[in-house]
């Protein structure tokens, strides 16, 4: 059958029949909120390359992190900002670390609310790649005990997720191990499977003041060119234990968030990162699109790909748009 019989906008005609035959359904529930904490108190301030994201004292990110409950959005992802950073990235795993201390707090005044957290030594070391340097390398092998140190001192904080997105190889497994071995059976791992050596993070790295010293990240993160590598790499981190993985950068990799969607039965998340986030607000800001329908619309399209969930730097103010 086909014109002048079919006519694909009969159904098109209202709202009502419009929203009959939506096949893809975008909610508060599918959203995740990333949060910046840094070390001292005082007010929340603003991050100048993020617009409306904050640097969080103790004190503000437990209001934020209501407010992000309040709005319907059941969970945040969080990241530090310490105030020490030196070559084996000890405060990435110090009990007493930033992130550590934001958990224990988020988890006592917003008990409901999922709380996850990424783990990767950038923001840690002075050189700020996300593992440690041997001749002006980065170790994987020695990196891996890092990471899982970090990745238990989380979940004994209270962390009900963790998301290594240093892009070790082995790292989930060594992740996997040492919950389990320090009894922490129940704390889930969402890997950053396919994470891409992308030049849509700028933002974040000035927010978290995690831009490498010398170098880039292309000997770990993975070409933007391969997608069957994004498939091998998922492949074998949920075969290493992982409960979710992760395609990031999202609406430049669709393509990615489609096939790993095909590839396996695993949740998916995906993350629009900063930069995708900063191409929206600044074009809005300039006049160039309407932010809220321009958002709704990514955060559609990324779902419709083969996304379970999304981590965005929107989710908050989405959240109150879509209810
Ligand atoms: C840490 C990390 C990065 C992002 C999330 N975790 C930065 C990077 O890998 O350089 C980027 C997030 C964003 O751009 O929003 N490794």
């Amino acid at each position: 059958m086909s014109f002048p019989a079919t006519r694909l906008r009969r159904l098109r005609r209202t709202d009502a029949l419009r929203g009959m035959v939506r096949e893809t359904r975008l909610s508060a529930a599918d959203l995740i909120q990333p949060l910046f904490v840094r070390a001292g108190s005082g007010p929340a301030t603003p991050i100048p390359s993020l617009s409306e994201q904050y640097h969080h004292s103790i004190e503000t990110l437990v209001e934020e992190a209501r407010a992000v409950h309040a709005a319907g959005v059941p969970a945040v992802i969080l990241f530090g900002i310490p105030d020490h950073k030196d070559e084996a990235a000890s405060s990435a795993y110090d009990e007493e670390g930033i992130v550590q201390l934001g958990l224990r707090a988020i988890r006592l005044a917003v008990p409901e609310l999922v709380l996850i957290t990424d783990v990767c030594l950038c923001q840690y070391t002075s050189h700020g790649h996300c593992g440690v340097l041997r001749d002006g390398d980065v170790d994987n092998d020695l990196t891996l005990e890092l990471l899982a140190q970090t990745a238990v001192s989380h979940a004994a904080a209270g962390a009900d997720i963790v998301a290594p997105s240093d892009m070790m190889d082995g790292r989930v497994a060594a992740i996997r191990a040492a919950l389990d071995a320090d009894g922490l059976t129940s704390t889930a791992i969402l890997a950053y499977s396919a994470k891409f050596a992308s030049s849509f993070y700028g933002p974040f790295r000035e927010a978290a003041h995690s831009t490498p010293s010398e170098g880039d990240r292309r000997g770990y993160q993975m070409d933007p060119a391969n997608a069957n590598e994004a498939l091998r790499e998922v492949l074998l981190d949920i075969g290493e234990g992982a409960d979710m993985v992760m395609v990031k950068p999202a609406m430049p990799y669709l393509d990615v968030i489609r096939r790993v969607r095909e590839a396996t039965l695993a949740p998916i998340a995906a993350y629009q990162v900063s930069g995708e986030y900063a191409m929206l607000t600044a074009a809005a800001r300039d006049g160039l699109l309407d932010e809220r329908a321009a958002a709704l619309e990514a955060l559609t399209a990324i779902k419709r790909a083969g996304a379970d969930m999304i981590i965005t730097y929107h989710a908050s103010r989405a959240a109150g748009w879509l209810s």
